[in-house]
């Protein structure tokens, strides 16, 4: 991936504006007020405005550069409600960058997402606010680590998490998400698997199947911080409370759960299920992104940001339209090998 660096600050807070930019600020905000409309009962209006002129010019940059914005469900919801055409967990970004028809796509996540994308779309161009952002888990492992498991387990199936690199999937037989590693896993229909990067997802699909999993000791540094003792406090303090957690949490906060999923299969219980009340043991950006469109229902919503994602904003998405940068680019006879273990993913899910 090429490492060149987005501009994140928005010059605007810096001076004191012109009436000729406090009239563009009014314009801007005429103009998005169907955006504003879904994120009312999460944005104040004042922030908004600061909002505004991003949402106004990234939506004339998709249409004169033939983009479309993909968004992780835990983007802000200036992103995921004001500027993203798809949104989705990261099974349903991987199927949705399948289908896409625009040349460019700039994928609202972290990198590990945008490089699935292109890996899937290698013909378009694929950009990423953020090249510098990363992820405790796909930074957790390298193809050494990999190799080094296949070696001590000989013949034993690799199945990657997704949020890996394309490195480390190219050594990979076949890729999950959280969306689908249980039914990745059942496919296979062997004893033993070897699942990384991600030690929990890993231990809660052993826990789910039965079948022996092989770990390596990597973590999602947001869901680790959750423990049982959060979940029974959440429960004493609100009776009756929905637990939902995701599969990225530590097997006893799973089990403490009453539901467990990836954020669209999160998305989906609220939407589907309507509970008075839920408490979303994930990241943060999620409860906000549901309560938007369902403000009827009560949420606890841990404060647990990933400092990875918030590195995508509207300026880095204005940016990367704008410049064209960061590409990600990818060595051809690696991306080769990873695309085989993410579309036999594809294919079994
Ligand atoms: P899903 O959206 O696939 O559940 O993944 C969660 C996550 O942590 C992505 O970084
Ligand atoms: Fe990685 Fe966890 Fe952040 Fe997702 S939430 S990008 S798994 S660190």
């Amino acid at each position: 991936m090429t490492a060149t660096t987005t501009h994140l600050a928005t010059p605007r807070v810096r001076h004191r504006a012109t009436e000729a930019e406090l009239l563009d600020v009014a314009a801007a905000i005429e103009a998005t007020r169907e955006e504003y409309d879904r994120v009312r009962h999460v944005v104040p209006e004042a922030e908004w405005a600061t909002f505004a002129q991003d949402v106004v010019a990234i939506k004339e940059l998709k249409r004169t550069r033939d983009a479309v914005v993909l968004a992780h469900n835990y983007q802000t919801p200036e992103i995921f409600h004001g500027v993203a055409d798809l949104v989705g967990d990261s099974l349903a970004l991987a199927r949705m960058a399948q289908e896409v028809e625009a040349s460019t796509i700039v994928l609202a996540g972290v990198p590990f997402m945008a490089e699935t994308a292109k890996l899937l779309n290698p013909g378009k161009t694929v950009l990423v606010p953020d090249a510098g952002a990363g992820c405790s888990l796909a930074d957790g492992i390298t193809p050494e680590d990999v190799l080094a498991l296949r070696a001590a387990h000989p013949g034993v199936p690799v199945v990657t998490y997704v949020n890996s690199s394309a490195a480390v999937k190219a050594v990979s037989d076949v890729c999950c998400t959280s969306g689908n590693v249980e039914r990745i896993v059942r496919h296979l229909g062997a004893e033993k698997i070897i699942c990384v990067p991600d030690e929990y997802l890993a231990r809660n699909v052993a826990e789910a199947t039965g079948v022996e999993v092989i770990t390596h000791p990597a973590r999602c540094e947001v869901h680790e911080r959750f423990s049982v003792a959060d979940v029974e406090q959440i429960r004493a303090e609100r009776p009756g409370i929905t637990v939902v957690a995701h599969p990225e949490c530590h097997p006893d906060v799973v089990a403490a759960a009453d539901v467990a999923g990836s954020t669209a299969h999160m998305l989906d219980y609220v939407r589907t299920q309507r509970p008075a009340q839920v408490a979303l043991i994930t990241e943060c950006s999620m409860a906000d992104n549901i309560r938007a469109a369902q403000p009827e229902t009560e949420y606890v919503q841990p404060c647990n940001l990933c400092p990875h994602m918030r590195r995508s904003t509207l300026a880095g998405i204005r940016a990367a339209l704008e410049t064209g940068g960061p590409e990600v680019v990818l060595e051809e006879s690696t991306a080769a090998a990873a695309r085989r273990a993410v579309e036999r993913m594809l294919e079994l899910s």
